[in-house]
């Protein structure tokens, strides 16, 4: 089990069920975040898996989708107060392994450009960027900002 500053931080499968708790997460970590009827919507795809990472409150989650031998990642965000604790780094791997050990062979990820974070960590798990969706995300303040897209072959 990973802890943080000796808590305990535990992970389990999310469903449907947690919809609720994956928005919460979401907007406490993303200007511009999605509504529970997103998330409830991602699970009526077959091939959606979600992570919770729990210490013992909700602190992180992620979400990704498997589809033949494409796993893409849907979202991941760890609460700012626990963020450069590892937490995402323990997510991207059981997802990548998970992902793996069901048959993908290559993962596939959009993050906004000048997310050093998010991108720092991708590239720390071998992801490299193949192009560029412009003005991709929409900001609160009306403005786009470009997505990189990302992928990383699965062992
Ligand atoms: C991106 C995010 C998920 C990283 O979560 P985290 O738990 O803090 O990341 P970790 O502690 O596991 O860091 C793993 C590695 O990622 C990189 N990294 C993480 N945060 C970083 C930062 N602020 N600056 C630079 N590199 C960073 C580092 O390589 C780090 O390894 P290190 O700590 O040994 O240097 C988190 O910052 C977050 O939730 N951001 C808001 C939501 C978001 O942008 N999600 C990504 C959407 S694509």
């Amino acid at each position: 089990m990973y802890s943080r500053n000796s808590v305990p931080v535990t992970v389990r499968a999310a469903d449907k069920s947690d919809a609720d708790l994956l928005t919460g997460l979401h907007r406490k970590c993303f200007t511009s975040y999605w509504n529970s009827d997103a998330f409830s919507d991602f699970f009526t795809v077959s091939g959606t898996y979600a992570l919770l990472a729990s210490a013992p409150e909700p602190v992180a989650m992620m979400v990704c989708r498997l589809q033949y031998e494409q796993a893409d990642i849907i979202t991941l965000c760890v609460l700012p107060e626990y963020q450069r604790g590892g937490i995402a780094r323990m997510l991207l791997k059981m997802a990548m392994d998970n992902a793996a050990s069901l048959g993908a062979t290559q993962m596939f990820l959009d993050v906004e450009d000048g997310n050093t974070a998010a991108v720092a960590l991708y590239q720390a798990f071998g992801f490299t960027q193949i192009s560029r969706r412009k003005l991709y995300y929409r900001q609160k303040d009306g403005s786009f900002t470009d997505a990189l897209v990302m992928t990383c072959k699965l062992a």
